[in-house]
C-alpha cells in the first residue's frame, strides 16, 4: 500500500463475487483470500457467557422500567458499541418486506442488476466497494449502496426498478430505520446526560444511505472475508440480518463474538461520530462479517448521520476540569470529507483527535 491518500470514493470494478460462486469451484481465487490475517474462524470467546446485549425499546420508553433499561443501554454504549434492539416500533411487515425485495434484487441474472451498477468515481449503485488497487485483497461480499433520505440525495437512476416494488419498500424502510434512529438519540443523550434537542433534530434531518450485502456461500470459508475489519464512520449503523445464519461479528476484549441472528431485532452499532461526540465514552466497536460453506447471508445496512451542517465534536456537557476534550469539533460535511480523502494507514478517529 502506497503512502499517498487514495480517494476512497472512487473503487475499482471487481468481478461479481455470486457469479463466482456460481461456478462451484474447490478453491477460491488468490485473490480472495486473507492468509494475512489471524483466524479467521475459530476464535472461540474463552467466556462463553460474552454475548451482545439486548434492548428492549418498550422498556425505554415506559417510565417504569425506564431507569433499568437505561442503564443497560447506556453500559451496552460504552462496554460494546453495539447490541440487538427489539420492541423498537418498526412493524415485522416492513422489515419482512425490505427483505424480500433485497432477495428478489440480488436473484435477478447480473445483466439486469448491472443496469444499477456503480458509475466511475462513485460507490453507490450496485457493485463493490473500497477497491482502490489491482493488488488489493477482495471480500467475499456484493452489494448495492444507495442513499436514501433526504430525498433529495436519492439518485434515482441507479435505485433499482426491478424487482417491481423496490423503490416502494426502499421509501418506506428508510423511513423507518430514520424513526429508530430518531429515538434512540432521546435515550442516547439522556444516558450521557447532554441536551437532546439539537441531537434529535440533527438526526431528524440526518442523512441515511443504505447498504445491501450479499454473501455467497463460499467453498473455503476459512480462508476469505465476507467484510474485512472496520469500523463504522456514521453515528450508528442499523442493521438487518436477513435470515438466521450468523456472519457478523465483533471484536470484544480480544475476541469475535458472533451477533446471533435474532427475528425481528435490528442491530444498533455505534460510529465513529457517536464515539467523538460522547469524548470517548460510548465505543465504535470493529466488526467484520464471515462467511459460510453452504448458507448465503444478507444483511441490509443503514448508515445513520446528521445533517451536514451539524457540528461533530465532544458534547460541551462532557468537557469538564479533568476531562479534557479528546476530538476537533468539525461539521459533518467537514468530517465525511476528511474520511474520503485520508491516509488508509491512519486510523480514521486519530485523524480526529486533538
Ligand atoms: C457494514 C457491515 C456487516 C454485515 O456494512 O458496514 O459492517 O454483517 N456489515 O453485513
Ligand atoms: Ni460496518
Amino acid at each position: 500500500m502506497g503512502l499517498e491518500p487514495k480517494n476512497l470514493e472512487s473503487s475499482i470494478p471487481v468481478p461479481s463475487v455470486q457469479e463466482l460462486a456460481s461456478l462451484k469451484l474447490e478453491t477460491v481465487p488468490s485473490r480472495y483470500t486473507r492468509d494475512d490475517m489471524d483466524s479467521i474462524i475459530g476464535t472461540v470467546p474463552s467466556d462463553k457467557t460474552l454475548r451482545v446485549p439486548l434492548i428492549d425499546m418498550a422498556k425505554l420508553v415506559d417510565s417504569e422500567s425506564q431507569e433499568t433499561e437505561l442503564q443497560k443501554f447506556h453500559a451496552a454504549c460504552k462496554e460494546w458499541g453495539i447490541f440487538q434492539l427489539i420492541n423498537h416500533g418498526v412493524s415485522d411487515e416492513s422489515l419482512r418486506n425490505m427483505n424480500k425485495q433485497t432477495q428478489e434484487f440480488f436473484d435477478l441474472p447480473l445483466k439486469e442488476k448491472k443496469r444499477w451498477a456503480q458509475k466511475p468515481g462513485s460507490l453507490e449503485g450496485y457493485g463493490q466497494a473500497f477497491v482502490t488497487s489491482k493488488e488489493q485483497k477482495l471480500e467475499w461480499n456484493d452489494m448495492i449502496f444507495l442513499k436514501a433520505l433526504p430525498i433529495e440525495d436519492r439518485n434515482l437512476e441507479i435505485w433499482p426498478e426491478n424487482p417491481p416494488k423496490f423503490r416502494e419498500s426502499l421509501d418506506r424502510y428508510s423511513q423507518d430505520m430514520r424513526q429508530i434512529a430518531v429515538a434512540l438519540t432521546r435515550f442516547m443523550a439522556m444516558g450521557l446526560e447532554i441536551e437532546s434537542q439539537e441531537l434529535y433534530n440533527a438526526y431528524e434531518e440526518g442523512q441515511y444511505q443504505i447498504r445491501m450485502n450479499y454473501y455467497p456461500p463460499c467453498p473455503q470459508p476459512e480462508r476469505v472475508m465476507g467484510l474485512t475489519p472496520h469500523v463504522d464512520i456514521p453515528g450508528f449503523a442499523l442493521l438487518l440480518d436477513c435470515g438466521d445464519t450468523p456472519g457478523l461479528q465483533v471484536l470484544k476484549d480480544d475476541h469475535w463474538i458472533f451477533v446471533e441472528p435474532l427475528d425481528g431485532a435490528i442491530v444498533v452499532n455505534m460510529g465513529q461520530i457517536t464515539e467523538i461526540l460522547s469524548n470517548g465514552l460510548y465505543k465504535a466497536p470493529e466488526h467484520r462479517a464471515v462467511v459460510n460453506k453452504s448458507m448465503e447471508r444478507r444483511s441490509i445496512v443503514t448508515f445513520c448521520y446528521p445533517n451536514l451542517s451539524f457540528k461533530v465534536g465532544p458534547a460541551k456537557e462532557l468537557i469538564k476540569l479533568g476531562s479534557p476534550p479528546l476530538y476537533k469539533t468539525v461539521t459533518v460535511e467537514e468530517y465525511i470529507g476528511c474520511f474520503f480523502n485520508r491516509k488508509l494507514e491512519v486510523p480514521f478517529i486519530d485523524a480526529m483527535k486533538i
